[in-house]
């Protein structure tokens, strides 16, 4: 064989492997960056949940409390708020989404559905866990699912979600007595689950993996062109 054809053989495939090697890293890399963000994403919705409840716990609730004995006002309950807070947010990304999923809610608009009953029941039964990342599709797209366990650490939890009897009047006039009682002290009784979007991503990594490709292929085509250059510079007789 020519050397020429040799060379061409010899480093056209260790290029090529060299390539295949490269390009199946990055892709890697990217679409391992590509979920953190995503990871990073739902914590972030779950945290802007989290103080909106805090926030109506230090400073709507003991406003309005006094109000309990004439009307109920769900404007004091910390899951109203997060849940309609994130709702408003909702109308900029509808991809997005946070549910307090309970097994026997106060609000029927809690209510889990089945595979939120099934993390609500993984969390119930592994009291351990403290959260549950996963992956699943929404209609068209795929998501990624964040979950927090929901327990009754707080006695005070129990006065309106034990019995309808030690519960407002104005909240049994509201809600009435049939959901969202029975609850026990230190129960698991549902999670707050936040979705994200994952196809974004993931197409924001395949672009740039597209681009990096397109690079590595470019590099092995130069050094190729480059090495042909210099053995046809030395001549047939010198390059045998
Ligand atoms: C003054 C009564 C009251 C107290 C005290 C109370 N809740 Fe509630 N809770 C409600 C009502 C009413 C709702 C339904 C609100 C709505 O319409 O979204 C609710 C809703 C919830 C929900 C959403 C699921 C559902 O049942 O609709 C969770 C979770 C929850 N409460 C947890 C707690 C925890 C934890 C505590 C203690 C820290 C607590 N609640 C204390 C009245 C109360």
């Amino acid at each position: 064989m020519r050397l020429r054809s040799r060379f061409n053989l010899w480093l056209g495939a260790v290029l090529a492997l060299g390539v295949a090697a490269a390009g199946t890293v990055t892709y890697g890399l990217l679409h391992r960056d590509a979920r953190d963000q995503v990871v990073q994403t739902a914590s972030l919705l779950m945290a802007a949940a989290e103080a909106t409840r805090s926030y109506t716990t230090e400073f709507i609730k003991p406003h309005l409390d006094q109000r309990l004995d004439v009307e109920f006002l769900p404007q004091t309950v910390p899951a109203f708020a997060a849940t309609e807070t994130i709702i408003a947010l909702r109308k900029q990304f509808p991809e997005f989404t946070y549910k307090e999923a309970v097994l026997n809610p106060t609000n029927p608009r809690d209510r889990t559905s089945d595979w939120e009953a099934d993390i609500v029941n993984i969390f119930r039964a592994d009291t351990a866990r403290t959260q549950i990342v996963g992956e699943r599709s929404q209609g068209p797209m795929q998501a990624l699912y964040f979950a927090k366990p929901i327990k009754i650490s707080n006695p005070t939890c129990l006065t309106c979600h034990s019995t309808a009897a030690t519960a407002p009047a104005s909240m049994i006039k509201l809600y009435g007595e049939a959901n969202g009682f029975g609850w026990k002290q230190d129960e698991i009784i549902g999670a707050q689950i936040v979705t994200v979007p994952l196809s974004f991503a993931d197409k924001a990594a395949d672009r740039t993996f597209a681009i990096l490709l397109g690079a590595f292929v470019l590099l092995a085509l130069l050094a190729l062109g480059t090495g042909n250059l210099l053995l046809g510079k030395t001549g047939p007789s010198a390059a045998r």
